[in-house]
């Protein structure tokens, strides 16, 4: 960026927390002020919130930066805190998982149930000749046993590569031999939108290019015929009639817990490398701290795939190790009908729900009828993590879903922090629809320039965070260069060759800007940003002042090409089901618009064109793929734009999407 990022939102709306919440909070204010006085003692206290088998030596090893180590020489099992002690403590009849299939079968998995079920596994691995620090690749449906395949290989100390179940055969292959892994778990197949769908098949044509895999474990799911080789054992006679008990031996706090990769838009994915005791506070800290979650009353839902780090960490390590019940749920949102996400929150009487914008907006999509129809008056606290999330998303997701009373965390985080870095306290922060607030305790993230110098209130640039936290990745599997080359040599020490005597700054890839009360607002990803006659714009804020008007549910903006602006705002909207787009009342709608977003951002962010589109090409977390877009808006003469609201720009979106279907996610 030539210059820093415009600020052009200006969004004034403010929401206390609800003073009962505010009065039993987990954590309150004093959090801020305990952390800034000593961060290191800080992150220590949050430590001792987990069971260690030996207490560490030194809190922080920063003596050989950007590699760092937490609690050195302390040691620990993932699994024992996950489940023996709170088996252990007597509350081994407590419901940990209420697993919800989509064709609607259910099951009730108790914490005792789920400590047997993960020695059995353990006991299954280690016959299966699995060891402390051999590779374990996942590749599962939402089913239970992904939480207790993770927890077993956690168990045995053996580090785990869990792969998306909708990522191809090449992916999946890449993965596996990236990680060099030994056993691969899998399914015959899950249930989605109403189907079964195969797994096994996938793997079969990984497994045949893997040579490091010597054995695949495949659980029954859905009871279709499968292909079998040598390799091959079905959970239910290996891992079913295996011991149910286990002694879990305490690892290092710096032992390897698992790999979780990560492509980004392009690059070769990223085996991104999270260790043990570091990983488990912070983990462990924020479910506590940002949910304020109670074990003893609570029932927690986040609906995302355990395929991605929110699955790892705010399904199985973070609630699990603080002893929770939670919901489990296999398929979409969609089957058997648009309100099967409230009809489960309604029926397990969830009262903390963490999902992701996008389902927000398809759900703003299908209209609030949907969501009234059901009682969601368990409900106590509304979360949010992925993207940003419009200030109007926001705001309907606290009409529509938290009753217009419920304080909503807007969770910022990376696969690479491990853990929520910056987002509200539910109990303390005055919460502004649209941004993550403030960074949580012991955190310490800013708001840069080009030159890494702090931007003032009011102004934008790049987020970066400038102290090492308990939860960060270690490096990229197998490529410490291409770990120090992506994250710390933006800014600060790295950037200087490290002999500066400078600070490492950690540089996340996200634009973002401090508002005047120094509140921290995510404009995307900073590849994402347009320049638009030489003014940096955010396509975020392009595309939240389209969904603050009531006849959008959802858009993406993209800058392409323009030979007088250099790059040229081009959007693509979703209207909201009420709205008349036909004909001569779409062009009315796009015209309205434009006008719309040059009233709420000023003229520059204009848009030269806008496009009335029913769907948005999404990676499979659900982040929009600006990228297709942006050739769709460049390659194209797009002409009179009402001819582009019929499906043959989809047709091209979805074109190149199965063209780059390999590896991308
Ligand atoms: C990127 C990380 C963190 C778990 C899921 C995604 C974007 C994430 C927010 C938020 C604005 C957000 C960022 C970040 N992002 N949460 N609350 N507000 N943007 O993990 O796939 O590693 O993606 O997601 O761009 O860098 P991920």
């Amino acid at each position: 960026m030539s210059e820093a990022l415009a600020n052009l939102l200006n969004e004034t709306r403010q929401f206390p927390p609800p003073a009962e919440l505010a009065a039993n909070a987990n954590v309150t204010a004093d959090a801020y002020d305990e952390a800034a006085a000593d961060r290191l003692a800080f992150w220590e206290r949050q430590a001792g919130r987990l069971a260690w088998a030996k207490q560490w030596e030194q809190v922080l090893d920063w003596s050989k930066p950007p590699f760092a180590k937490w609690f050195v020489g302390g040691q620990l099992n993932v699994a024992y805190n996950c489940l023996d002690r709170h088996v252990e403590a007597g509350r081994g009849d407590k419901v940990a998982i209420h697993w919800e299939g989509e064709p609607g079968d259910t099951r009730t998995i108790t914490y005792a149930e789920l400590h047997r079920l993960t020695c059995q596994a353990a006991n299954a691995l280690t016959a299966l000749g699995v060891k402390a620090g051999d590779r374990v690749a996942i590749y599962l449906p939402m089913v239970p046993e992904a939480a207790v395949a993770m927890l077993a290989c956690a168990r045995i100390g053996a580090t785990h590569s869990v792969v998306f179940g909708g990522f191809s055969a090449d992916a999946l292959t890449n993965r596996i031999q990236d990680a060099t892994a030994k056993v691969v778990i899998t399914a015959d197949g899950g249930y989605r939108r109403g189907k079964p769908s195969a797994l096994k098949p996938t793997v079969d044509e990984a497994v045949a290019n893997c040579p490091s895999v010597e054995h695949v474990l495949v659980v029954r799911r859905t009871g279709e015929e499968v292909a079998w080789s040598a390799k091959d054992h079905w959970w239910h006679e290996t891992v079913e009639t295996a011991s149910t008990e286990h002694a879990a031996q305490p690892f290092d706090a710096e032992h390897p817990l698992f790999i979780l990769y990560t492509s980004g838009t392009t690059a070769r994915p990223k085996g991104i490398l999270h260790t043990t005791g570091g990983y488990l506070t912070q983990t462990s800290y924020t479910t506590h701290a940002v949910f304020d979650l109670k074990p003893e009353t609570d029932v927690y839902w986040c609906t995302a795939d355990i395929g991605w780090v929110t699955g790892h960490s705010y399904i199985v390590y973070g609630p699990l190790s603080n002893g929770a019940t939670q919901v489990m749920y296999e398929g979409t949102p969609d089957t058997p009908h648009k309100g099967r996400f409230w009809e489960i929150v309604d029926k397990y009487q969830v009262t903390i729900l963490y999902t992701a914008p996008t389902l927000i907006r398809t759900m703003m999509k299908w209209g609030e009828d949907i969501p009234a129809g059901f009682d969601l008056s368990s409900l106590r606290l509304l979360g949010s993590v992925g993207e940003p999330i419009n200030p109007e998303a926001w705001i309907w997701y606290r009409q529509h879903v938290g009753g217009g009373r419920l304080p909503i965390v807007d969770t910022w985080w990376q696969t690479e922090t491990g853990a929520v870095m910056i987002s509200p306290l539910p109990g303390v922060t005055e919460a502004k629809p649209g941004s993550a607030m403030t960074p949580l305790p012991g955190v310490v993230a800013d708001v840069v320039d080009d030159q890494g110098q702090s931007v003032p209130n009011g102004g934008g640039g790049y987020l970066v965070l400038r102290e090492p936290w308990p939860s960060m990745l270690r490096t990229i599997w197998g490529d410490d260069n291409r770990f120090i080359e992506t994250y710390w040599s933006r800014f600060g020490a790295g950037a200087s060759g490290g002999g500066s005597g400078a600070d490492w700054i950690y540089f996340a890839g996200d634009g973002a800007k401090k508002d005047d009360d120094g509140h921290i607002w995510l404009l995307g990803r900073v590849d994402d940003v347009m320049l638009v006659s030489g003014h940096n714009i955010s396509t975020t804020e392009v595309e939240s002042a389209l969904v603050s008007h009531p006849s959008v549910a959802e858009a993406a903006v993209v800058g392409a090409t323009d030979p007088t602006t250099g790059q040229a705002i081009v959007a693509f909207a979703i209207p909201r089901g009420s709205a008349d787009t036909a004909g001569a009342a779409g062009e009315q709608l796009i015209a309205d618009l434009r006008n719309h977003v040059a009233k709420t951002l000023g003229p520059i962010a204009k848009p030269r064109q806008i496009m009335l589109v029913p769907e948005l090409p999404k990676t499979r977390s659900g982040k929009i793929m600006r990228r297709l877009l942006r050739d769709v808006a460049e390659n194209r003469s797009l002409g009179d734009v009402t001819t582009l609201q019929d499906s043959s720009v989809m047709d091209l979106i979805a074109s190149g999407m199965s063209g780059g279907k390999s590896d991308e996610d």
